[in-house]
């Protein structure tokens, strides 16, 4: 699923500094497939050249209210019909001032009063300046009239100082895009994913793992929340860049994952349990770094961690359990027990030995398997399309229709 192809966004650039990391986040929006319309304020044009835009958007910016001949009072109408999208960024004190007080005095506010489609902005300014009462006022205003805040992030601003006020990050924002953008059919439902494999100590510097890179996690996660969920991610890994909006718990071994996932398991509808937690962990971890010395074989007395997916089987209520089984042979045979044994609503089954599929690689190729013996399997696919194929499949499953936020 690519939220953004062939969808219309009216990108609105105001005269901050932050408006030149416009032209990088029109180059993103323009690479995901939409169709980009820039609209410059006069104080934007003082910051960077509609030239930029328009080369990098494909299409001329727009600028003026009327047209240069003064013939076509209905730019503003014609830039918002058809429009899927209104994002301001950077969003000035001045812009926000304007929109929460309904004025429209040049293009981009005629622009924003004419649109039907949702509207997101992201302020960037001086911190002093984003803290000002009005400023907060006008965009709580805002925000109750149904614009989406991307609020800015703490940092060090062009002006030398700190605090908050700079530009949320641009992968933030195309996040907030993508939301805005899907459907959202996961709205009112909370959904825990967990990712990564775990690490259970052997001695203070070293650890038994496996090559769970975390990536099929973090897309699952991201999916639910562009789907309107609330996402509670529990992981191990740290290699790939925390998804935003979601709400993530570091852990290290299969026992923190499974305190943090029990703990967490009433208050979820949704549970996706990608990661890859260790079956065995050391018995006795040694307190000092165990020493070479003139041993010749080193054997390490291991024992059973929890199995969290099986406790969940045992502790659900209302809730939809999804699994996931890496399997090295014989995988829809292993998956469909492990299903049974683990009272899994829906199996997401890994044959770990076929090429670009499982750890560490960037595509999967899985199959999904019911409780009532259906079976679907998916072809070698990008792992953020696979995680919505398997959001998919949870959307179908009886209990879902009833799981309305518990
Ligand atoms: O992270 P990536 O590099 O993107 O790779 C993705 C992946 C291959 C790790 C992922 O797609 C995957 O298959 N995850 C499950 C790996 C695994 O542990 O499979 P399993 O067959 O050993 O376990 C079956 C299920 O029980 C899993 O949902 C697992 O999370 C759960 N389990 C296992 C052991 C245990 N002690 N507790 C558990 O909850």
């Amino acid at each position: 699923m690519n939220a953004l192809q062939g969808k219309k966004i009216l990108l609105g650039v105001c005269g901050g500094i932050a408006a030149y990391k416009a032209a990088d986040l029109c180059r993103m929006l323009v690479k995901e497939g939409a169709r980009v319309q820039v609209i410059m304020t006069r104080a934007g044009r003082e910051f960077i050249t509609p030239l930029t835009l328009s080369t990098l958007s494909g299409n001329p910016v727009l600028t003026d209210t009327f047209d240069s001949a003064g013939r076509n009072p209905l730019i503003h109408i014609e830039a918002a019909e058809g429009a899927d999208l209104l994002l301001i960024a950077p969003a000035t004190a001045n812009i926000i001032g304007k929109l929460a007080a309904g004025i429209a005095d040049d293009l981009l506010t005629t622009t924003a009063l004419a649109v039907t489609c949702p509207s997101l902005l992201a302020p960037a300014m001086n911190a002093n300046m984003y803290a000002k009462e009005v400023v907060q006022d006008n965009l709580a205003l805002l925000k109750k009239r149904g614009w989406g805040i991307i609020e800015p992030e703490e940092g060090v601003l062009a002006c030398g100082a700190r605090g908050k006020g700079r530009l949320a990050p641009l992968t933030a924002i195309m996040a907030e895009v993508r939301r805005a953008l899907s459907p959202q059919d996961f709205a009112g439902r909370t959904v825990l994913v967990t990712a990564g494999g775990t690490r259970e100590p052997l001695d203070p510097v070293r650890c038994l793992t496996n090559r769970s890179s975390g990536k099929m996690g973090y897309a699952l996660a991201r999916a639910a929340w562009e789907r309107g969920a609330r996402v509670i991610l529990v992981t191990t890994a740290t290699e790939v860049e925390p998804p935003w909006g979601i709400d993530l718990r570091r852990v290290e071994t299969a026992a923190e994952m499974a305190r943090e996932v029990l703990g967490l398991f009433p208050q979820v509808d949704v549970v996706i349990k990608a990661a890859a937690v260790a079956d065995f962990r050391p018995s006795r971890p040694a307190a000092e770094k165990i020493k070479k010395g003139d041993q010749e074989v080193l054997t390490v007395t291991l024992e059973p961690t929890v199995d969290i997916l099986a406790e969940l089987g045992r502790r659900k209520e209302k809730q939809i359990l999804v699994g996931f089984a890496a399997e090295t042979g014989r995988a829809l045979e292993q998956g469909a027990q492990k299903m049974k044994a683990k009272k899994a609503d829906l199996m997401v089954v890994n044959d770990v030995t076929r090429e670009g599929a499982g750890f560490g690689s960037d595509t999967n190729q899985v199959t999904l398997l019911y409780p009532d013996g259906r079976r679907d399997e998916l072809p070698l696919l990008p792992k953020p399309e696979v995680a919505h194929r398997i959001l998919d499949a949870v959307k179908t499953l009886p209990a879902f229709a009833e799981s309305t936020g518990l």
